[in-house]
């Protein structure tokens, strides 16, 4: 009886551990965070083409539109749960609870992302003018939801 008893104890504070929602909120935080690092990662590319810091390469500028695209194309849901703003975990993320509260206004900010990386994948390959016109659009689509929905760290 006391191992049994012992026993679930543990299960307990495991399945507290594993499952309480501070723990699923870090997970989400890490996943959304990440998500970003990828944009960042692959519109870097594009941008260092685009000002003539990296020599512009048709196949490179190509794979990194279609990798921007298909990141922005995932679905989000999940790696924004409520409870994961930058109040209630603190130091943990930069998400304002806007997000939340007007939501689904952020949805707009995704859907702006989503249609400048397609007219963005579908020039990037061409030549370096044609990947220089549609910057604008990703710059402007990134920053607008940043404005809205991520503390400034200033
Ligand atoms: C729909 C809204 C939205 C769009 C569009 C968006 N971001 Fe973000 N971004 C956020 C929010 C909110 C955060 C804060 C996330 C957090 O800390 O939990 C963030 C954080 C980041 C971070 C910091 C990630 C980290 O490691 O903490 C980077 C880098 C970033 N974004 C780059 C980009 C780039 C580049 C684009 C455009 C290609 C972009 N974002 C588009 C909302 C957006």
């Amino acid at each position: 009886m006391k191992t049994i008893l012992a026993t679930t104890a543990t299960a307990l504070v495991l399945s507290a551990g594993v499952f309480s929602p501070a723990v699923a909120n870090e997970a989400a935080i890490k996943a959304r965070q990440s998500l970003m690092q990828l944009y960042a990662f692959n519109l870097g590319q594009l941008g260092a083409m685009a000002k003539g810091t990296m020599e512009y390469d048709s196949g490179a500028a190509q794979a990194a539109a279609d990798n921007l695209l298909a990141a922005a194309s995932m679905n989000q849901m999940a790696m924004w749960p409520e409870g994961s703003d930058n109040v209630a975990m603190a130091g943990k993320t930069a998400a304002l609870p806007e997000i939340w509260t007007t939501f689904p206004k952020i949805t707009e900010s995704s859907q702006a992302l989503v249609a400048a990386a397609e007219s963005m994948a579908s020039v990037a390959g061409n030549d370096l003018d044609s990947l220089r016109g549609a910057m604008g659009e990703i710059g402007k689509s990134c920053g607008g939801c940043h404005k809205s929905f991520r503390a400034s760290n200033d």
